[in-house]
């Protein structure tokens, strides 16, 4: 009989305390979920109540207060060059080109230079930005930036992708376009998602399940499957099922 699929993420009872000035702030509160190989989960919350720092966990760039992180069944004790993440601002090299911030990544982890610049390539290309490789952030529109920080996240062919809020500086059109290119990529390659939104139709277009958390500190007030059919298309959004799922994550969070 085959062995059931391990999750690719298991995370279980995570509390963090951040030690301040006024004392310690507790931001996360008994967290516990999987992420399956290929699932692509969402996290919404009211501002504050602890995605980023959630995300961070995940990342492994610091240990949480309580509780216990399994990536790929293994603990996980640091950042790893098989989990990739997006913050909401691109945080581009401002002298690099798009190609050369897409390729910075792999220079560092050791690979070829002409291996690195075909991954970077092919990457670019994912992300609908064929043929500005060689321009600089600054000759590029704000949308265009946070492609160029997906595709140095894709380039790395991570096990599990972390995105924060990628579309939360963009104007509303931008986030729907990119949005919608988002879902197309992954449902041509899916890869294990994590992203963190404050759109409630962004997250239902794009995610099999969204947790919806409370306020600060963050607990998991709602886990919301989303058995809305596959491929995915915006005019969904119209549809009662989708009304319906929509209705309940606000009340979750409200
Ligand atoms: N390094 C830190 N040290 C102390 N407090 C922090 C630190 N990072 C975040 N915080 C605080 O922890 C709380 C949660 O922050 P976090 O950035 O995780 O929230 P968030 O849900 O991502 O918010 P938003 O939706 O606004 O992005 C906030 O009150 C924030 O001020
Ligand atoms: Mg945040």
């Amino acid at each position: 009989m085959p062995e059931p699929s391990s999750p690719r993420l298991a995370v279980d009872r995570l509390s963090h305390v951040y030690p301040t000035a006024e004392g310690a702030l507790q931001v996360l509160e008994n967290i516990s979920f999987t992420v399956q190989p290929q699932e692509f989960v969402c996290v919404v919350g009211p501002s504050g109540c602890g995605k980023s720092t959630l995300l961070k966990l995940l990342a492994g760039l610091f240990p949480p207060s309580e509780g216990t992180l399994f990536f790929e069944g293994a603990p996980l004790a640091g950042p790893s060059r098989r989990i990739g993440l997006v913050f909401q601002k691109a945080n581009l090299m401002p002298w690099r080109t798009a190609l050369a911030n897409v390729r910075l990544p792999l220079e560092l982890a050791g690979v070829p230079a002409a291996d690195a610049d075909a991954r970077a390539q092919a990457a670019l290309l994912r992300v609908g930005l064929a043929g500005f490789e060689h321009s600089l952030p600054r000759d590029l529109s704000g949308g265009m930036e946070q492609r160029v920080a997906l595709a140095r996240a894709l380039a790395q062919d991570p096990d599990l992708l972390l995105l924060d809020e990628p579309f939360g500086a963009l104007d509303a059109l931008n986030r729907e376009r990119l949005g919608a290119e988002l879902l197309r990529l992954w449902e041509a390659r899916r890869i294990t998602v994590v992203m963190v939104t404050h759109s409630i139709p962004e997250a239902l277009l794009l995610s099999d399940r969204v947790l919806a958390l409370t306020p600060r500190p963050g607990q998991v007030r709602l886990a919301l499957d989303v058995p809305l059919p596959r491929p995915r298309r915006l005019e969904m959004e119209h549809s009662p099922e989708f009304g319906e799922l929509a209705r309940r994550l606000r009340a979750a969070i409200s």
